[in-house]
């Protein structure tokens, strides 16, 4: 392999969370071991705080500053770590599952007092769908939070996925002590700090030392022993095949304000997470080693100062090595680019680049060019596949309020949902628009945006639908026929694929028990 070196030596993973459970915090206590930021409060959250929900200039303003946060590139220990910033705001979840297409693994942090919260479990979900490895930070353990057998078992129960403990914790709370770690037996005591030191460390190889009384006191030495017998019983040595395949979750207690337990996690996960891997494309399995370039768009994010146009695509490479002034295959447009400014996101700051390696991520000016789910390439027409599209939970048509600015709107549109925005139907066998998006946030910013960049007017109606359903049938004309009979909910997507709105669960499950031929997809592939 031309470029193992490279390859071997890069870890692309994102952090994500239900808001407010650290992920911002835990970010800045990695960059902080990485060197790429000097002292704490650097990097500011870029969630979006209660009172501006109905101001989404104010969010964009916030989006506008995570640009340079969306990606952070650092060193530790000679690892190039690739942290993928995800918004924390749930009107922006399509953008998190978006970003999980391009890493190779994530943290996802808990909240010790809230347990498992709705964004969470849909995060999960996604990871899942992914076979994606997750290593689990148990945050806030400096207060009062739930028993952590109970949280273990709830986070299991309700994520569907096996936990295995890498430290335990001694107590939560004002009692709580700090760690053990059960992987290199030794305890670390809790402290505050901005810079953890290995002096705070000591050895426990035998539990039954009375070093442990001296440390921790009598009772919590006693209630630790009982603890980590029981761990050890049930859950044994860690086997890394399990957790690459994404079947168990490595799990971590600590508290990131106060840097706790983070290192732990950090020098377990530059052991154990995965380097970039190889992944599928719609011809073959594209090997990550191969000399060839390849890569794709998971993310686009618009440029709002109306006199500057230009959007800067978030490209993945996945193999091969990316060069500046080199012409690439555009494959859908099937069309030779090249980019003379790519840069890079090294700690905050964004450098123009030479060259890039699989597992890097690339910042390339477009003018309109691309879609997310883009695919480039050295001359290979495939697109990846596993970048799907997944269902809205808001529908509303749109509706034109200057006929003179028909084609403004038109073109507006589907540059903005090009961008991912938010999700665009026609009616089936009509022309009524039907604007799908996850938050209703996004209105707003289709509305504002449609008017500032294409001076279209438009507004919202809303349509009853909950859920849009990608249809296939290996009999067309059953399908056709019931697109035809449902057309008040059959509309088409932007890739001209059949869908179904429904009305509500009981609706939707009716017609899947009544048209036995449709299968019923609550995701879809972007490209096709
Ligand atoms: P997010 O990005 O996941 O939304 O969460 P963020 O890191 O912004 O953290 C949310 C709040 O939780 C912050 O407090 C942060 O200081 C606090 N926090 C993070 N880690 C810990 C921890 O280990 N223990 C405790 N007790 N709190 C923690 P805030 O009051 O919302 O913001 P700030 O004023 O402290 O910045």
């Amino acid at each position: 392999m031309k470029y193992e070196k490279e390859i071997n030596r890069r870890k692309t993973f994102a952090i994500i969370s239900h808001p407010d459970a650290g992920k911002t915090t835990l970010t800045e206590k990695l960059l902080l071991f990485g060197g790429a930021i000097q002292t704490a409060g650097a990097v500011k959250s870029n969630k979006i705080k209660k009172h501006a929900t109905s101001d989404f200039m104010e969010i964009e303003r916030q989006r506008g500053i995570s640009v340079a946060t969306s990606v952070m590139s650092f060193e530790y220990n000679n690892i190039l770590i690739n942290l993928l910033d995800t918004p924390g705001h749930k009107d922006f979840a399509e953008d998190t599952y978006r970003t999980l297409t391009a890493v190779d693994s994530v943290i996802l942090v808990i909240d010790s007092v809230n347990g498992v919260e709705a964004q969470t479990r849909r995060l999960m979900e996604v990871c899942s769908m992914r076979d994606t490895p997750v290593i689990v930070f148990i945050n806030k353990m400096d207060r009062d939070g739930k028993n952590r057998f109970d949280l273990l078992e709830e986070l299991e129960n309700e994520l569907k996925i096996s936990l295995h403990p890498m430290t335990w914790p001694i107590n939560s709370g004002k009692e709580f002590k700090g760690v053990y770690n059960l992987h290199n037996k030794n305890l670390r005591l809790f402290a505050a700090s901005t810079k953890a030191t290995e002096e705070d460390t000591v050895a426990i190889e035998d539990l039954a030392s009375s070093v442990l009384e001296e440390k921790i006191g009598e009772k919590d030495a006693a209630v630790l022993r009982e603890d980590v017998e029981l761990i050890d019983g049930v859950y044994g040595a860690l086997n890394p095949a399990d957790y690459l395949s994404g079947k168990i979750a490595p799990v971590f207690f600590g508290s990131a304000v106060n840097n706790f337990g983070v290192k732990e996690m950090l020098d377990t996960f530059i052991q154990i997470a995965p380097v970039p891997r190889d992944r599928e494309t719609s011809v073959r399995t594209l090997a990550v080693g191969e000399d060839k370039f390849s890569g794709f768009i998971f993310k686009i994010h618009a440029n709002l100062d109306p006199k500057h146009r230009d959007r800067i695509a978030f490209m993945r490479v996945c193999s091969g090595k990316f060069e500046r002034n080199t012409y690439y295959k555009h494959v859908r447009l099937d069309k030779e680019v090249r980019f003379s400014n790519p840069y890079s996101f090294l700690a905050r700051s964004k450098d123009v680049i030479e060259d890039a390696y699989a597992g890097d991520v690339v910042g390339l000016f477009d003018t309109g060019n691309f879609k997310i789910g883009d695919t480039l390439t050295e001359g290979e027409k495939f697109y990846f596949t596993g970048i799907p599209t997944f269902s809205p939970e808001i529908f509303k048509e749109l509706v034109n309020k200057d006929p003179l600015k028909t084609k403004q709107l038109e073109k507006g549109i589907t540059q903005l949902t090009d961008e991912g925005v938010a999700q665009l139907f026609t009616q089936f066998g009509g022309n009524k628009k039907i604007i799908g998006c996850v938050g209703d946030l996004q209105f707003e910013v289709i509305q504002y945006r449609l008017l500032q960049e294409y001076g279209a007017a438009c507004e919202f109606r809303t349509l009853p639908f909950y859920k849009a359903c990608w249809l296939t049938s290996k009999d067309q004309n059953k399908l056709h026929d019931f697109l035809r009979f449902k057309q008040q909910n059959a509309a088409m997507d932007k890739d001209e694929a059949p869908v179904y709105l429904a009305q509500s669960e009981w609706f939707l499950n009716t017609e899947i028990t009544n048209n036995p031929d449709i299968t019923f997809h609550f995701t879809n592939e972007i490209n096709k």
